[in-house]
């Protein structure tokens, strides 16, 4: 690529040996994301939360691309005994991750809990991922130039952070700022990570993206409310695809200018669709004392503690 040229797909280097982890891979930008790291020939290990969403996942892949390094495990990140239980399937198979994409998600969700009582936007979006990076962080830190992606959206920028009411208790609660926190949580998460891993000497690099707005599933159970139906196709009529959602997850993913702390989202008007670009998030996501106390909190509430990225305050 160069500077007079958007980023395509096709600005994907090679990418055979390197192994890598998409979670949430069996749909939307997890699934195009799967694609093409799988068209550039890294092995890649797509999480799902059922056999069924497995299968079905990798013989619509090995149809369309015949043969490539694909690998399913099954994951639930609001279930802290299942990312255990992935971790130690993961280390029983490989010695190296140069590259996971904290990709699964869910949106403006009623209100309920996780297995572990977790509010489930914050507990899937942000506990669930930080769980899961925490588990992998001994292969993460052993790979040379291994990277880490977090999954972020526009909808960080209704979040705030609240730390004696994290969970919205107490009738607090409302799908839209719980799904805010939770992408501010991704962030705050994501420049903690990079800062850790840079003061600990260690080679590797925390990036962030937003796909802007792309047609998933995302929002099908509000679309699934009969009278909201119709309203789906004309959203989707006006929203990226799924591939294109995924350009900037890829960017963030395989980009070698990319370096840590960056975020990535469409270049279109208000980043709503458009090529993959660095783009800037919002003031309350730099917060160093906020990413610190996440942190903190992170690792109490999901008992799995980051030793070797220990801050000399901690
Ligand atoms: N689409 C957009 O416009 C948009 C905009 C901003 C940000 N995003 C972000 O993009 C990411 C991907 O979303 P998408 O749009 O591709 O939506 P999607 O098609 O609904 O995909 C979400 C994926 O996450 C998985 N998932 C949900 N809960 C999980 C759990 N407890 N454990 C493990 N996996 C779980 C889903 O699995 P199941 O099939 O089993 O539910 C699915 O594979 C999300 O982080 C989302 O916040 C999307």
């Amino acid at each position: 690529m160069n500077a007079r040229t958007e980023w395509t797909a096709s600005d994907i280097g090679d990418l055979t040996g390197k192994v890598v982890i998409v979670t949430g891979a069996n749909s939307g930008l997890g699934f195009e994301t799967s694609r093409a790291l799988l068209t550039a020939g890294a092995h890649v290990v797509m999480t799902m939360r059922t056999a069924e969403k497995a299968a079905a996942a990798k013989s619509a892949l090995l149809n369309d691309l015949g043969e490539v390094s694909l690998e399913t495990m099954l994951l639930d990140l609001a279930d802290l005994e299942s990312i255990q239980h992935f971790s130690e399937e993961f280390h029983g198979k490989h010695s190296q991750l140069d590259l996971l994409v904290n990709n699964a998600g869910i949106m403006m969700t009623d209100a309920q809990l996780t297995i572990d009582g977790f509010e489930s936007q914050l507990g899937t979006n942000h506990l669930g991922h930080f769980a899961l990076t925490g588990r992998l962080l001994d292969l993460i830190t052993a790979t040379p130039g291994a990277r880490v992606v977090s999954l972020s959206s526009l909808a960080h920028g209704w979040g705030f952070m609240e730390f004696g009411n994290l969970m919205f208790q107490n009738g607090s609660y409302t799908p839209r700022a719980a799904y805010g926190r939770s992408k501010l949580a991704n962030l705050l998460f994501t420049y903690e990570l990079q800062r850790r891993f840079e003061s600990a000497g260690i080679d590797a690099t925390s990036v962030a993206a937003h796909p802007g707005t792309a047609g998933t599933g995302l929002a099908d159970h509000m679309f699934n409310r009969w009278y909201l139906r119709p309203l789906k196709a004309l959203v989707f009529l006006g929203i990226q695809t799924p591939k294109q959602g995924a350009r900037p997850s890829l960017r963030a993913a395989t980009d070698p200018s990319a370096t840590g702390g960056e975020y990535f989202g469409p270049s279109g008007r208000k980043e709503y669709r458009g090529a993959p670009v660095r783009v800037e998030s919002s003031p309350a996501s730099h917060s160093e004392v906020d990413a610190a106390k996440l942190w903190t909190e992170s690792e109490r509430l999901t008992g799995v503690n980051y030793e070797s990225l220990r801050t000399p305050t901690q």
